[in-house]
Protein backbone atom coordinates (compact mmCIF):
# COMPACT_ATOMS: atom_id res chain seq x y z
CA UNK A 1 0.00 0.00 0.00
CA UNK A 2 1.68 2.85 -1.08
CA UNK A 3 0.00 5.99 0.84
CA UNK A 4 1.44 8.89 -1.38
CA UNK A 5 0.65 7.43 -5.15
CA UNK A 6 -3.28 6.30 -5.07
CA UNK A 7 -5.93 7.23 -7.69
CA UNK A 8 -6.72 9.98 -5.64
CA UNK A 9 -3.48 12.06 -5.25
CA UNK A 10 -2.80 11.31 -8.95
CA UNK A 11 -6.55 12.82 -10.08
CA UNK A 12 -6.20 15.70 -7.96
CA UNK A 13 -2.38 15.96 -8.25
CA UNK A 14 -1.84 15.96 -4.32
CA UNK A 15 1.20 14.78 -2.13
CA UNK A 16 -1.25 13.13 0.61
CA UNK A 17 -4.64 11.40 -0.48
CA UNK A 18 -5.94 13.73 2.27
CA UNK A 19 -9.20 16.30 1.74
CA UNK A 20 -10.38 18.72 4.08
CA UNK A 21 -14.12 18.42 3.84
CA UNK A 22 -16.21 21.34 2.58
CA UNK A 23 -17.40 23.41 5.55
CA UNK A 24 -19.61 26.49 5.62
CA UNK A 25 -18.17 29.07 7.79
CA UNK A 26 -15.50 27.67 9.22
CA UNK A 27 -13.60 26.49 5.54
CA UNK A 28 -12.14 29.48 4.99
CA UNK A 29 -9.57 30.10 1.68
CA UNK A 30 -6.69 30.53 5.30
CA UNK A 31 -7.65 27.06 6.26
CA UNK A 32 -8.15 25.58 2.84
CA UNK A 33 -4.36 27.15 2.00
CA UNK A 34 -3.19 25.90 4.97
CA UNK A 35 -4.22 21.96 3.74
CA UNK A 36 -2.98 22.50 0.50
CA UNK A 37 0.53 23.69 1.29
CA UNK A 38 0.88 20.50 3.69
CA UNK A 39 -0.20 18.50 0.66
CA UNK A 40 -3.44 17.82 0.95
CA UNK A 41 -6.50 18.92 -0.98
CA UNK A 42 -8.00 22.10 0.50
CA UNK A 43 -11.28 23.45 0.35
CA UNK A 44 -12.83 26.47 0.31
CA UNK A 45 -16.66 25.80 1.76
CA UNK A 46 -18.76 27.85 -0.40
CA UNK A 47 -22.01 27.41 2.17
CA UNK A 48 -24.57 30.27 1.31
CA UNK A 49 -21.92 32.27 -0.63
CA UNK A 50 -23.09 33.76 -3.65
CA UNK A 51 -20.81 34.95 -6.53
CA UNK A 52 -19.01 37.79 -5.63
CA UNK A 53 -18.46 36.30 -2.29
CA UNK A 54 -17.02 33.37 -3.58
CA UNK A 55 -14.85 35.28 -6.14
CA UNK A 56 -13.33 36.86 -3.28
CA UNK A 57 -12.19 33.60 -1.71
CA UNK A 58 -11.03 32.17 -4.58
CA UNK A 59 -8.84 35.47 -4.98
CA UNK A 60 -7.22 35.22 -2.07
CA UNK A 61 -6.64 31.47 -2.14
CA UNK A 62 -4.50 31.58 -5.34
CA UNK A 63 -2.31 34.38 -3.08
CA UNK A 64 -1.52 32.01 -0.38
CA UNK A 65 -0.76 28.36 -2.30
CA UNK A 66 0.12 27.59 -5.83
CA UNK A 67 -1.02 23.82 -4.77
CA UNK A 68 -3.91 22.37 -5.97
CA UNK A 69 -7.31 23.44 -4.37
CA UNK A 70 -11.27 22.78 -4.38
CA UNK A 71 -14.36 24.85 -3.96
CA UNK A 72 -17.74 22.87 -2.17
CA UNK A 73 -21.00 23.69 -3.73
CA UNK A 74 -23.73 22.75 -1.63
CA UNK A 75 -26.64 22.21 -3.78
CA UNK A 76 -28.97 24.25 -1.73
CA UNK A 77 -27.78 27.16 -2.14
CA UNK A 78 -29.99 29.48 -4.64
CA UNK A 79 -26.58 30.36 -6.09
CA UNK A 80 -25.47 27.22 -7.01
CA UNK A 81 -25.25 27.64 -10.83
CA UNK A 82 -23.43 31.36 -10.68
CA UNK A 83 -20.84 29.34 -8.35
CA UNK A 84 -20.75 26.99 -10.93
CA UNK A 85 -19.46 29.59 -13.33
CA UNK A 86 -17.23 31.20 -10.97
CA UNK A 87 -15.04 27.95 -10.57
CA UNK A 88 -14.78 27.53 -14.30
CA UNK A 89 -14.05 31.08 -14.39
CA UNK A 90 -11.71 31.35 -11.87
CA UNK A 91 -9.89 27.87 -13.02
CA UNK A 92 -10.30 26.39 -9.76
CA UNK A 93 -8.80 23.03 -10.23
CA UNK A 94 -11.79 21.38 -8.38
CA UNK A 95 -14.92 21.23 -7.26
CA UNK A 96 -17.09 19.50 -4.51
CA UNK A 97 -20.84 19.09 -4.54
CA UNK A 98 -22.84 18.40 -1.40
CA UNK A 99 -25.89 18.15 0.05
CA UNK A 100 -27.82 16.60 -3.98
CA UNK A 101 -27.76 15.55 -7.50
CA UNK A 102 -25.28 17.78 -9.41
CA UNK A 103 -25.69 15.65 -12.66
CA UNK A 104 -26.60 18.92 -14.46
CA UNK A 105 -23.62 20.02 -14.01
CA UNK A 106 -21.24 17.69 -14.74
CA UNK A 107 -20.88 18.05 -18.91
CA UNK A 108 -20.08 21.39 -18.40
CA UNK A 109 -17.55 20.95 -16.24
CA UNK A 110 -15.69 18.25 -18.15
CA UNK A 111 -15.75 20.75 -20.73
CA UNK A 112 -13.63 22.96 -18.89
CA UNK A 113 -11.35 21.13 -17.25
CA UNK A 114 -12.46 21.01 -14.09
CA UNK A 115 -12.11 17.70 -11.93
CA UNK A 116 -16.16 17.02 -9.93
CA UNK A 117 -16.69 15.54 -6.81
CA UNK A 118 -19.68 14.67 -4.67
CA UNK A 119 -20.19 13.97 -1.14
CA UNK A 120 -23.42 10.86 -0.99
CA UNK A 121 -24.54 8.97 1.77
CA UNK A 122 -26.49 6.79 -1.11
CA UNK A 123 -24.67 3.74 -3.16
CA UNK A 124 -27.73 5.00 -5.42
CA UNK A 125 -26.93 7.96 -5.88
CA UNK A 126 -23.06 7.32 -6.27
CA UNK A 127 -23.77 5.53 -9.09
CA UNK A 128 -26.48 7.49 -10.67
CA UNK A 129 -23.37 10.41 -10.47
CA UNK A 130 -20.89 7.93 -12.14
CA UNK A 131 -23.25 6.98 -14.89
CA UNK A 132 -23.26 10.97 -15.35
CA UNK A 133 -19.46 11.36 -15.60
CA UNK A 134 -18.49 12.31 -12.46
CA UNK A 135 -14.56 11.80 -11.43
CA UNK A 136 -14.67 10.82 -7.73
CA UNK A 137 -17.45 9.88 -5.32
CA UNK A 138 -16.89 10.44 -1.38
CA UNK A 139 -19.11 8.43 0.46
CA UNK A 140 -20.18 9.96 4.32
CA UNK A 141 -20.58 8.13 6.55
CA UNK A 142 -22.94 9.81 9.43
CA UNK A 143 -20.30 9.66 11.92
CA UNK A 144 -19.89 12.92 10.25
CA UNK A 145 -20.13 16.69 11.68
CA UNK A 146 -22.65 18.51 9.16
CA UNK A 147 -25.43 17.55 7.46
CA UNK A 148 -25.60 13.10 7.34
CA UNK A 149 -27.52 10.39 6.32
CA UNK A 150 -28.40 7.27 7.74
CA UNK A 151 -25.46 4.34 7.61
CA UNK A 152 -22.10 4.73 9.08
CA UNK A 153 -18.40 4.61 7.30
CA UNK A 154 -17.54 0.99 8.19
CA UNK A 155 -20.49 -0.30 6.13
CA UNK A 156 -21.01 2.32 3.26
CA UNK A 157 -17.44 2.63 1.82
CA UNK A 158 -17.26 -0.97 0.93
CA UNK A 159 -20.89 -1.27 -0.70
CA UNK A 160 -19.75 2.05 -2.35
CA UNK A 161 -16.41 -0.47 -3.37
CA UNK A 162 -19.00 -2.97 -4.80
CA UNK A 163 -20.44 -0.50 -6.89
CA UNK A 164 -18.13 2.16 -8.38
CA UNK A 165 -15.20 1.93 -10.87
CA UNK A 166 -14.30 5.57 -10.22
CA UNK A 167 -11.66 6.75 -6.98
CA UNK A 168 -13.76 6.72 -4.18
CA UNK A 169 -12.59 8.97 -0.67
CA UNK A 170 -14.11 7.85 2.87
CA UNK A 171 -15.49 10.73 4.78
CA UNK A 172 -16.58 10.55 8.62
CA UNK A 173 -15.12 9.64 11.60
CA UNK A 174 -11.58 10.06 10.29
CA UNK A 175 -9.52 12.11 12.99
CA UNK A 176 -5.70 10.21 12.77
CA UNK A 177 -4.36 7.19 11.22
CA UNK A 178 -6.03 4.46 12.48
CA UNK A 179 -9.08 5.52 10.71
CA UNK A 180 -7.28 6.41 7.57
CA UNK A 181 -5.62 3.01 7.39
CA UNK A 182 -8.88 1.25 8.12
CA UNK A 183 -10.70 3.22 5.05
CA UNK A 184 -7.95 2.02 2.81
CA UNK A 185 -8.26 -1.28 3.82
CA UNK A 186 -12.17 -1.09 3.34
CA UNK A 187 -11.15 0.05 -0.52
CA UNK A 188 -10.81 4.06 -0.22
CA UNK A 189 -8.01 5.66 -1.73
CA UNK A 190 -8.37 9.01 -0.27
CA UNK A 191 -10.22 9.95 3.05
CA UNK A 192 -11.88 13.44 3.44
CA UNK A 193 -11.44 15.03 6.95
CA UNK A 194 -13.62 17.68 8.59
CA UNK A 195 -14.04 17.90 12.30
CA UNK A 196 -10.19 16.98 12.66
CA UNK A 197 -9.64 20.22 10.86
CA UNK A 198 -11.80 22.29 13.06
CA UNK A 199 -9.04 21.62 16.18
CA UNK A 200 -6.31 23.42 13.77
CA UNK A 201 -4.66 26.16 14.72
CA UNK A 202 -5.24 28.14 11.09
CA UNK A 203 -8.93 27.62 11.34
CA UNK A 204 -10.65 30.51 12.14
CA UNK A 205 -13.68 29.11 14.00
CA UNK A 206 -14.30 31.16 17.55
CA UNK A 207 -12.06 29.81 20.56
CA UNK A 208 -15.15 28.52 22.29
CA UNK A 209 -15.71 26.21 19.24
CA UNK A 210 -12.00 24.12 19.21
CA UNK A 211 -12.34 24.04 23.43
CA UNK A 212 -15.78 22.36 22.92
CA UNK A 213 -13.87 19.76 20.58
CA UNK A 214 -11.00 19.23 22.93
CA UNK A 215 -12.99 18.65 25.90
CA UNK A 216 -16.17 16.34 24.24
CA UNK A 217 -16.56 12.44 23.97
CA UNK A 218 -17.46 10.68 21.64
CA UNK A 219 -21.00 10.44 23.04
CA UNK A 220 -21.51 14.26 22.90
CA UNK A 221 -22.97 14.94 19.56
CA UNK A 222 -26.71 14.79 18.89
CA UNK A 223 -28.43 14.88 15.51
CA UNK A 224 -30.58 18.11 14.90
CA UNK A 225 -33.44 18.22 11.98
CA UNK A 226 -33.69 14.60 12.13
CA UNK A 227 -37.78 14.93 12.10
CA UNK A 228 -37.30 17.95 9.03
CA UNK A 229 -35.58 16.34 6.87
CA UNK A 230 -32.13 17.38 7.06
CA UNK A 231 -30.64 15.49 9.74
CA UNK A 232 -27.07 17.23 10.91
CA UNK A 233 -24.73 16.09 13.72
CA UNK A 234 -24.13 18.91 16.64
CA UNK A 235 -22.31 19.29 19.43
CA UNK A 236 -24.72 18.79 22.41
CA UNK A 237 -25.84 21.67 23.78
CA UNK A 238 -28.65 23.22 25.78
CA UNK A 239 -29.55 24.89 22.32
CA UNK A 240 -29.50 21.42 19.95
CA UNK A 241 -31.35 19.65 22.80
CA UNK A 242 -33.87 22.34 22.72
CA UNK A 243 -34.36 21.98 18.73
CA UNK A 244 -34.46 18.06 19.23
CA UNK A 245 -37.57 18.34 21.67
CA UNK A 246 -39.01 21.31 19.85
CA UNK A 247 -38.68 19.39 16.12
CA UNK A 248 -42.20 16.97 16.79
CA UNK A 249 -44.68 19.41 18.34
CA UNK A 250 -43.29 22.99 17.05
CA UNK A 251 -41.39 21.97 13.69
CA UNK A 252 -41.96 25.97 12.38
CA UNK A 253 -39.93 27.10 16.32
CA UNK A 254 -37.29 24.50 15.56
CA UNK A 255 -36.30 25.26 11.61
CA UNK A 256 -36.67 29.11 12.86
CA UNK A 257 -34.05 28.69 15.55
CA UNK A 258 -32.01 26.67 13.29
CA UNK A 259 -31.50 29.63 10.82
CA UNK A 260 -28.28 31.13 11.50
CA UNK A 261 -26.79 29.13 14.06
CA UNK A 262 -23.33 27.61 12.04
CA UNK A 263 -22.66 30.98 11.81
CA UNK A 264 -23.50 31.92 15.27
CA UNK A 265 -21.13 29.09 16.38
CA UNK A 266 -18.27 29.90 14.38
CA UNK A 267 -18.16 33.60 14.51
CA UNK A 268 -19.29 34.16 17.58
CA UNK A 269 -18.64 31.10 19.61
CA UNK A 270 -22.51 31.55 20.70
CA UNK A 271 -23.42 28.89 23.40
CA UNK A 272 -26.86 29.98 23.51
CA UNK A 273 -28.38 30.22 20.18
CA UNK A 274 -25.32 28.41 18.07
CA UNK A 275 -25.33 25.51 16.52
CA UNK A 276 -21.67 23.41 16.44
CA UNK A 277 -21.72 21.52 13.96
CA UNK A 278 -19.38 18.54 14.59
CA UNK A 279 -18.54 14.49 14.03
CA UNK A 280 -18.40 11.63 16.71
CA UNK A 281 -14.56 11.87 16.23
CA UNK A 282 -14.25 14.91 18.65
CA UNK A 283 -14.48 12.45 21.30
CA UNK A 284 -10.72 11.16 19.63
CA UNK A 285 -9.43 14.36 19.36
CA UNK A 286 -6.98 15.81 21.74
CA UNK A 287 -5.21 19.37 21.12
CA UNK A 288 -5.43 21.89 18.66
CA UNK A 289 -2.57 21.65 16.17
CA UNK A 290 -1.05 22.64 13.03
CA UNK A 291 -2.91 21.61 9.52
CA UNK A 292 0.69 20.26 8.75
CA UNK A 293 1.39 18.07 11.84
CA UNK A 294 -2.71 16.80 11.85
CA UNK A 295 -1.90 15.54 7.96
CA UNK A 296 1.55 14.28 8.61
CA UNK A 297 0.77 12.52 11.97
CA UNK A 298 -2.35 10.87 10.04
CA UNK A 299 -0.30 9.71 6.87
CA UNK A 300 2.71 8.38 8.75
CA UNK A 301 0.67 6.46 11.14
CA UNK A 302 -1.35 4.99 8.57
CA UNK A 303 2.00 4.16 6.35
CA UNK A 304 2.87 2.23 9.56
CA UNK A 305 0.06 0.24 10.24
CA UNK A 306 -0.05 -0.92 6.82
CA UNK A 307 3.89 -1.42 5.82
CA UNK A 308 5.64 -0.72 9.32
CA UNK A 309 6.69 3.00 7.51
CA UNK A 310 8.34 5.91 9.83
CA UNK A 311 7.53 6.26 13.74
CA UNK A 312 5.75 9.45 14.60
C1 LIG B 1 -18.80 22.62 10.67
C2 LIG B 1 -19.07 21.74 9.48
C3 LIG B 1 -19.63 22.29 8.34
C4 LIG B 1 -19.84 21.48 7.21
N1 LIG B 1 -20.33 22.06 6.06
C5 LIG B 1 -20.40 21.32 4.91
C6 LIG B 1 -20.73 21.96 3.69
O1 LIG B 1 -20.96 23.17 3.61
N2 LIG B 1 -20.76 21.18 2.55
C7 LIG B 1 -20.48 19.82 2.59
O2 LIG B 1 -20.51 19.17 1.53
N3 LIG B 1 -20.17 19.20 3.76
C8 LIG B 1 -20.10 19.93 4.90
N4 LIG B 1 -19.66 19.33 6.06
C9 LIG B 1 -19.20 17.92 6.03
C10 LIG B 1 -17.68 17.86 5.79
O3 LIG B 1 -17.34 18.34 4.52
C11 LIG B 1 -17.09 16.45 5.92
O4 LIG B 1 -17.58 15.59 4.92
C12 LIG B 1 -17.35 15.84 7.29
O5 LIG B 1 -17.04 16.78 8.28
C13 LIG B 1 -16.52 14.57 7.46
O6 LIG B 1 -16.76 13.96 8.68
P1 LIG B 1 -15.94 14.30 10.05
O7 LIG B 1 -16.54 15.56 10.54
O8 LIG B 1 -16.22 13.14 10.91
O9 LIG B 1 -14.50 14.45 9.65
C14 LIG B 1 -19.50 20.10 7.23
C15 LIG B 1 -18.96 19.55 8.40
C16 LIG B 1 -18.73 20.35 9.51
C17 LIG B 1 -18.11 19.73 10.74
Amino acid sequence: MNFRNTRITQLLKIKYPILEGGMAWAGTSILAAAVSNAGGLGTIGSGSMDRQLLTQEIKKIKTMTDKPFAVNIMLLNPYAQELVETVIEEKVPCVVFGAGNPAKFLPLLKENNVISMAVVSSENLAVRLERAGIDAIIGEGMESGGHIGDVTTMVLIPKLMDCLSVPLVAAGGIADGRAMAACFALGAQGVQMGTRFLASKECQVHEEYKNKIIKAGIRDTVITGEKLGHSARVIRTKFAKRVCELELDCPDQAEEMLVGSLKRAVVNGDVEEGAFMAGQCIGLIEQVESVKDIIEKTVFHAEKIFCGGQEV
